[in-house]
Order: C-alpha cells, then structure tokens, then sequence
C-alpha cells in the first residue's frame, strides 16, 4: 500500500513538473526573427525602454499597429512621422512611390519590383521587419541597410524595434497593389 502512495505522489510530481515545463514554454514563445541577408536569428531582444506594442510583437510576430493604422487615421500620423523623419523617403519616395529604391506601394512605377515585394516575405509584417530591422542582399539592385539599433553595422543610431514597426504599418496604410491584405487578417 506504502509503495503504491509513492508512486501516485511520484506521478502527481512529475505531472505537475511537464505542467510547468509548458508554462515556462509559454512564457518564453518568441517571434524567432531571422535576418533576410543571410537566414541566420537576428539578435533582437525586448528592452526596458520598450512600448507594450514592441514587446508583443517580439513575443507573437504580430505588429498592433497595423490594424489600429488601417482603422484610425489620427494614430497613423505617427507611422508617417516615422517614415517620414528617418529619411525613408529619400529612396522610396513621399508617398512610397519609389525614387532610387523599389515603390512601397505596389501600384506601378518603371522598376520591375515596382508591383511586388522584392522579398516574398515582406508580405507578413515579420518578414517586412526582418528586412528592415537586418537589412538586405540587393535582388532589386540595391540594398537596405541595417536599421535596427541592437544590431551592429546600424544606420546612424539605428531605430527601435516601436519605430520600425510604426513605419512598417503605415507601409501597409498605403498599399496600393495587388491582392488581398493578408496583413490584416
Ligand atoms: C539609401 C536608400 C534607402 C533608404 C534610405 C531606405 N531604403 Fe528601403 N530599400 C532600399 C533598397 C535599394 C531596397 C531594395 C533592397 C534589395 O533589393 O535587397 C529597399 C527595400 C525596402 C523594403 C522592401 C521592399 C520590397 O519590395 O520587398 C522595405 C519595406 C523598405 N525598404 C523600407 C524602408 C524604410 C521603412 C526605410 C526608412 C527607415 C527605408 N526603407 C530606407 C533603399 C533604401
């Protein structure tokens, strides 16, 4: 009878122990971003400094912003701040046309990525943030720099991952292209 007690209470341990194994997992999930140069993890991490926004996109891969900006025109001014300030237009354009780099919007222009992602994955906000955040190989021609400020080889003082994210929205704002917004599902 002993014998069998110890092995109920040794059972009830050992479930208890997986139960918060997979607590702690919870936790932990993290949108495991990778570098669009080269696949290898990009060294992003939640910081004190982080708005709420950052933090849940670097737990879940999902950025808030873009569906609050597709919903309410007074919040995404601060996406075209973002975009506008940090000098993103001097290639893409003012209103995300496409200068010297491909358009941002997707309707047209003489440039063969003109009309789509030079990235098939800049169609999900991860990969557009990986992009940005960790710069690009040049399949368009040219590349993008490193923007993100925990990386090295950043552009100037680098952006947080709060103002990629804001720029990033207001991309999807102004999509004009083909096909369905998949961004907003
Ligand atoms: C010096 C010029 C330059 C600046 C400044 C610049 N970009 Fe780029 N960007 C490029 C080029 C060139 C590409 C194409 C990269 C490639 O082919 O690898 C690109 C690609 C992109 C893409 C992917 C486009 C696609 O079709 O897949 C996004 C999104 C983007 N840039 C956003 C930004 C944002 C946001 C900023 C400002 C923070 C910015 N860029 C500033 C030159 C620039």
């Amino acid at each position: 009878m002993f014998g069998n007690k110890a092995l109920k209470s040794t059972l009830l341990v050992s479930v208890l122990a997986l139960a918060g194994l997979t607590l702690s997992f919870q936790a932990n999930a993290a949108c495991n971003l990778v570098s669009t140069v080269d696949g290898k993890p990009l060294a992003i991490k939640a910081v004190d400094t982080d708005t709420p926004e950052a933090k849940q996109f670097l737990e879940t891969c999902v950025n808030p912003y873009t569906k609050l900006y597709a919903a309410d025109a007074e919040a995404a001014k601060k996406g075209k701040r973002e975009y506008n300030y940090n000098n993103c237009t001097g290639c893409h354009g003012g209103k995300l046309e496409g200068v010297m780099a491909p358009s941002l919007r997707k309707d047209g222009g003489t440039g063969a990525f003109d009309t789509k992602w030079v990235y098939a994955k800049n169609a999900t906000d991860k990969g557009m943030f990986e992009s940005i955040a960790g710069g690009t190989p040049g399949a368009s021609g040219g590349t993008m720099f490193i923007w993100h400020n925990q990386l090295p080889g950043k552009t100037g003082d680098g952006l947080s991952t709060d103002q990629i994210l804001k720029a990033i929205a207001y991309i999807r704002l102004n999509y004009k292209g083909d096909g369905e917004k998949t961004w907003l599902k």
